[in-house]
């Protein structure tokens, strides 16, 4: 069978490699379409706890899991043998930056090792992560060629962007998927696939077309956030409520889109991902401001957020130190447990740093370990308290960065001492012990 058939009558099987926030939602969507799939990652805890149908990703339930384990249409793997028989191999790992703020290509160069080794013709390799334009072109491309294999003749190479927002109620198969081949060709077999399982596929012009796209959006998003941060920082200061201009700029039926002021925007994507294109630009000679600016901002809120903290515990004449301050809420958004590069790792530091005394309340994050470069080589190890709301009257201060849905936050107001409320979980202004940013 060609590839085509093997699309279309569901009979190509399909490695995932990478099976996080990104992975296995796809591996239970393709099963669920009836390909086969097999999961790789290099974490044997991961592979093992997915074989047993544990799922460690809120979006995918772990009853959706055994549902498709008992189909035997998914399995993972903590090696790379399945590859040889795969059909289709999805990259789904890591592009981080690393502590000089550059990308970090490792786990994409890796991945492309394990492929380089088993590769053989009529295979389709698509990429996923999140990258610079250029990356499928410049990086995958001649490894896979270099065994005399060629693009879009022999097996085909495409990048097509992941857009899943953790938490979103979105169904998977509804977030449209952008797709873009080395080749015409590639373009249309890596269209055709997609098209199985996602109900609108949008084919681009090519590879570093659908990277520059994924790109682009998370750096609209960083780049408005800071922008909306910045201005409520100018709202505190003429002793506007942000929160209310926003609600009413929202009110026009065109032309603004609201942003919401936070902590900072973390995550593994929006905080990161504009990094990967401004490194990009400076090998052309270009130099991108708006996203070193927005980058600027949005690393200094955490910093501006305790300023405020010291401000109004400097109100009830208490310093930081030995002062007891609870953090609330320490994922990067509400009602996912993702902690990656949280405003909370920087806030518990300098708290730490400053001499408070620091809890934690997060019901998806049991426990929290930091290590930060303001502690030094000191990491801290902390437990989310049990909440009542007698326990929030222990506190000199609450400081909530993440406003977790299901909480009365109107009760968390009147039982603490001071808050300093990022979120506007807190929704009446008629507490005066409340602070926002
Ligand atoms: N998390 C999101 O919301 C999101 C959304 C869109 C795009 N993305 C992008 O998708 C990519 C993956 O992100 P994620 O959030 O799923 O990451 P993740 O950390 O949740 O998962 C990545 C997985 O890859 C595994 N892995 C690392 N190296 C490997 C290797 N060489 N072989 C096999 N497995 C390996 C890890 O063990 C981990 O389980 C990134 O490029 C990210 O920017 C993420």
């Amino acid at each position: 069978m060609d590839m085509r058939q093997l699309i279309e009558n569901k009979k190509a099987k399909v490695a995932i490699i990478g099976m996080g926030y990104v992975g296995l939602p796809h591996a239970v969507s393709l099963a669920r379409a009836g390909f086969q799939v097999y999961g790789i990652d290099i974490q044997k805890k991961r592979v093992d706890s997915l074989n047993r149908g544990r799922s460690y990703i809120g979006d995918v339930k772990g009853h959706e899991l055994k549902k498709v384990l008992k189909t035997k249409k998914f399995k993972s793997f903590n090696n790379f043998d399945k590859l040889k028989v795969a059909d289709i191999i999805i990259i789904c790992v890591p592009t981080p930056l690393d502590k000089n703020k550059l990308p970090d290509m490792s786990y994409i160069q890796n991945t492309v090792q394990e492929i380089k080794q088993r590769l053989h013709k009529n295979q389709l390799i698509i990429l996923e992560s999140t990258t610079y334009p250029g990356t499928t072109e410049e990086i995958i491309l001649p490894q896979l060629q270099d065994k005399g294999l060629k693009v879009g003749r022999d097996f085909y190479l495409a990048f097509a962007p992941e857009r899943i927002d953790p938490g979103n109620k979105m169904p998977f198969s509804k977030i449209p998927k952008v797709v873009g081949g080395i080749t015409k060709e590639c373009t249309k077999i890596a269209t055709l696939f997609y098209g199985q399982f996602i109900e609108k596929v949008f084919p681009v012009s090519s590879a570093r077309t659908a990277e520059m796209t994924k790109i682009v959006e998370n750096t609209f998003r960083l780049i408005n956030i800071s922008a909306i941060n910045e201005l409520s920082l100018f709202c505190g200061k003429m002793g506007i409520d942000i929160w209310e201009v926003i609600e009413a700029a929202s009110t026009k039926p065109y032309g603004f889109m609201p942003f919401y002021p936070s902590p900072k925007a973390g995550g593994h994507c929006i905080p990161l991902d504009p990094f990967y294109l401004s490194f990009k630009g400076r090998e052309h000679g270009f130099w991108s401001r708006f996203i070193e600016l927005a980058g600027e901002i949005n690393e200094q809120m955490p910093h501006i957020v305790m300023t405020q903290a010291i401000w109004v515990l400097n109100l009830k004449e208490k310093p930081v130190r030995n002062s007891k301050v609870l953090v609330w809420g320490v994922s990067y958004k509400k009602d996912i447990p993702d902690t990656r590069e949280s405003a909370a790792f920087d806030i518990l530091a300098d708290l730490t740093r400053k001499g408070a005394r620091v809890d934690y309340f997060d019901p998806f994050v049991p426990q929290l370990k930091i290590k930060h470069r303001i502690l030094k080589n000191k990491a801290i190890s902390l437990r989310s308290i049990r909440y009542s709301s007698q326990s929030l009257k222990k506190y000199d201060l609450v400081m909530i960065l993440t406003d977790h849905s299901g909480f009365d936050y109107e009760k968390v107001a009147r039982n603490s001492k001071l808050v300093v409320d990022t979120r506007n979980a807190i929704k009446s202004r008629k507490h005066k012990h409340v602070f926002r940013l």
